[in-house]
């Protein structure tokens, strides 16, 4: 058995912007059914929704650099595992958890450098952990600091530590004036050091100071050490790429499951898809569109990001709208992906059924109610809704990028590569040939709800990294 302490700006059902999140309300739980001793720290935000806590350290001092702060320890259990929540209202009680009004948080490299900071004193006061596991950018420094402020301090003589990358596209960058905030050592600015491009780098740190580096997928492992996917990283990982090392993410059944999931308005199997037709008909009814069918319904859930790669639908409203099919949109960032689904909406009524915000249920309803999912991902670490979609008999669209191409096969899916419109339509027109066959699509759905993404897999590997 291993003490993990994961180290993360959100977890599910507690605080969630993406799949980060949904990873971490369900790898840890996976590691703890295998016998592993798991704690998750992180912050509690306003948001969080937390019920049942327990304080169990109560005003413990975390310096960090000029900074003293008093903060408190609260303490949930869930799923067999340790969720610990860093409380320190200055920091996190407030309406956003990295931004507000479009505005990132100026002291944002504060707020997620205490996360670190104080990861060290829980560690050294509440929950000593073999291995340190962080995720993502916020939770970069904690190597560093163990590595070269706490160097010299016997409490942590041992310790490992691990980064997760789950998106290189976010590295918390700051100017160098940050390191006096946060108590670093200014020796350490440098290109071989936490010097990024004139600023400093949370997840360079992470990458430069850590034991191992994972990321999410075994396809955007390599494809990160190329200047296409690697966000000024590449160089560096290259040059770190016997410490890294690509672990598929896994999805969690309990809450991704036609057969029970209580957000949909019937179940279905493999035996009897029934339900889906159900869940169909009720999602053009939710969604305004009209009852057809024999037209398929394409599904998008998404953080409208430039990694989503929704500008490449902007040239094809008009193509896609002649097609005999249908779409259901979910999202919200961009304004203008968001002012693009609107267009097409206004432009091809009883085609376009588009929300946009930010709606869990509805989320569950698009992946069961649809024919086709799709993901025209620029890049895509590993993604989790192409996984949901194959258990919902959802027919995934993507591009072969990262996480989506080593999770679709051509059996249960379709693939384009170029990133074109011309490829995303063509690809869009082959789905929707291949779905008139009722009786191939019906063997396809069930063939893609059979694949299996539970954590088992990959928790396995994460377990052979902490013994190693
Ligand atoms: P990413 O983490 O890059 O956003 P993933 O595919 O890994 O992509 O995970 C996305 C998660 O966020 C899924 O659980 C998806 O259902 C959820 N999600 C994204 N956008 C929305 C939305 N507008 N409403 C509800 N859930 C959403
Ligand atoms: C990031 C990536 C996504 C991945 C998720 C969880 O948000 O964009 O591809 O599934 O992290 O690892």
């Amino acid at each position: 058995m291993a003490r993990i302490l994961m180290v993360t700006p959100e977890a599910s059902p507690f605080a969630k912007t993406g799949g980060l999140g949904d990873v971490l309300g369900s790898l840890p739980a996976a590691l703890a059914a295998r016998g592993e001793d798991v704690a998750v720290l992180l912050p509690r935000y306003r948001i969080a929704h937390v019920s049942g806590l327990d304080r169990i350290r109560h005003a413990m001092p975390v310096s960090m650099g000029p900074h003293r702060f008093s903060v408190d320890v609260d303490l949930v259990m869930h799923r067999g595992v340790r969720y610990l929540f860093l409380d320190c209202p200055p920091l996190y009680d407030r309406a956003g958890i990295y931004n507000e009004g479009g505005w990132d948080y100026a002291d944002n490299h504060i707020r997620f450098g205490l996360l670190n900071r104080a990861a060290l004193e829980i560690a050294r006061n509440i929950f000593r952990p073999d291995v340190f596991h962080s995720h993502d950018w916020q939770a970069g420094l904690l190597p560093l600091y163990l590595r070269s402020t706490l160097a010299g301090d016997p409490t942590f003589l041992g310790l490992k530590c691990i980064l997760t990358i789950h998106n290189l596209g976010y590295q918390g960058n700051f100017p160098p004036g940050a390191m006096y905030d946060l108590g670093i050592d200014p020796s350490l600015y440098h290109p071989e050091g936490i010097e990024f491009y004139g600023r400093i780098s949370f997840l360079k740190a992470g990458v430069v100071w850590a034991d191992t580096v994972t990321t999410v997928s075994p396809t955007y492992a390599r494809e990160i050490q190329t200047p296409e996917f690697g966000f000024g990283f590449d160089g560096l990982l290259r040059s770190r790429a016997y410490k890294l090392a690509g672990i598929l993410n896994g999805v969690d059944y309990e809450e991704w499951d036609p057969r029970r999931d209580p957000n949909i308005p019937a179940h279905y199997w493999i035996d009897d898809l029934a339900g889906k037709a159900e869940c169909k008909r009720e999602l053009l009814a939710e969604l305004g569109l009209p009852q057809r069918e024999d037209r398929p319904l394409i599904g998008i859930v998404s953080r409208f990001a430039h990694q989503k790669g929704f500008d490449l639908l902007g040239g094809i409203g008009a193509p896609l709208a002649e097609e005999n099919l249908a779409f259901a949109v979910l999202g919200s960032g961009e304004a203008a992906i968001e002012d693009m689904f609107r267009r097409f909406a206004y432009l091809h009524p009883g085609k376009f059924g588009v929300r946009i915000g930010y709606d869990n249920g509805l989320a569950h309803r698009i992946e069961a109610g649809s024919d086709m999912f799709l993901m025209p991902s620029r890049y895509e670490p590993s993604g989790l809704s192409q996984m949901y979609s194959l258990r919902y008999g959802t027919l995934p669209i993507v591009r072969a990028t990262g996480g989506l191409e080593d999770s679709v096969d051509d059996e249960t899916g379709f693939k384009f590569r170029d990133y074109a419109p011309a490829a995303l339509l063509a690809a869009i027109q082959k789905a929707a040939g291949a779905f008139e066959d009722r009786q191939t699509w019906q063997s396809r759905m069930r063939r893609a709800m059979l694949k299996d993404f539970s954590w088992n897999a990959s928790a396995a590997r994460y377990q052979d990294l902490y013994r190693s």
